[in-house]
């Protein structure tokens, strides 16, 4: 049996008259590949966003690992095994790629979390950047390392941005939109990237507009509308469902 990793009971966000979220409650196994999908508005960043701790939920709890994290701070989070990527991409754009792996290596150390390693031992940044190489080499950016960042295409960008949220080692990673307006073959790449962190026992969560790229990445595939969850279960059913279709056609 697998174990729960993320629970969110009866969770609510409003923004003024508007329920982004509305008494939600969902459960994430671990190990699993999970797609967030539903109409402009329907609730999916905010979802990412309280999980995240960057939004306080209104009403609700959420609990991490069977552990209550709902009043921790967004930089708990990272700590405590929660990686991300946003919807507008979050890179430094005047520094190397090198040097933007390196930034987000060094915090994963201060955090603790990188490999287990001892945050308090200095290590060389020959490991850092021979872990670097290896990170961006498992999305086809070697060869950019010394690149600015700002110098790299659309999708470049995105795989860096998400192996900065990969070099955390978390446990668990919330991608939104990770593979929006990128070639196909990057999002092949991205998506390669999932599969083989889920091999390593990670849980990830990516909000997806794309009904095909969601049946080829997620196992299951939550569907929001005005902040409730309409459906939930495998690709192949849910993208049929009556009420998905009219959510996302207008019927
Ligand atoms: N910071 C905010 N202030 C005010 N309203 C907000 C804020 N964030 C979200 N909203 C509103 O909450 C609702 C849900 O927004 P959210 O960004 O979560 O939707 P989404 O599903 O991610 O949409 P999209 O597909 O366009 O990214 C929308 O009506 C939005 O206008
Ligand atoms: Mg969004």
């Amino acid at each position: 049996m697998k174990e729960i990793i993320l629970k969110l009971i009866n969770v609510s966000k409003s923004f003024g008259g508007v329920k982004a979220l509305d008494s939600l409650n969902l459960e994430i196994m671990r190990q699993t590949i999970n797609a967030i999908i539903g109409p402009n508005g329907s609730g999916k960043t905010t979802l990412l966003n309280v999980i995240t701790k960057f939004l306080k939920p209104d009403t609700g709890k959420i609990i991490f690992h069977g552990k209550d994290i709902t009043y921790l701070l967004p930089h708990q989070i990272a700590c405590i095994g929660i990686g991300r990527t946003f919807q507008i991409i979050r890179i430094f754009p005047q520094i190397t790629v090198m040097e933007n792996m390196l930034l987000a290596l060094e915090r994963g150390k201060v955090e603790g979390l990188f490999f287990g390693l001892n945050p308090f031992i200095k290590y060389s940044s020959k490991k850092f950047e021979e872990k670097a190489k290896e990170l961006l080499g498992k999305v086809g950016l070697e060869d950019k390392i010394n690149e600015l960042a700002e110098n790299l295409s659309h999708g470049e960008r995105r795989l860096l941005e998400i192996m900065r949220a990969v070099a955390l080692n978390a446990d668990l990673y919330l991608f939104d939109e990770p593979a929006a307006g990128v070639f196909p073959e990057v999002r092949t790449r991205i998506f390669n990237l999932f599969k083989s962190l889920k091999e390593e026992g990670k849980t990830i969560i990516f909000v997806e507009h794309n009904m095909d790229a969601v049946q080829e990445c997620a196992e299951r595939v939550i569907v929001l509308d005005k902040g409730k969850i309409i459906s939930d279960g495998k690709p192949e059913i849910v993208l049929k469902d009556k009420g998905v279709i009219k959510a996302y056609f207008g019927g």
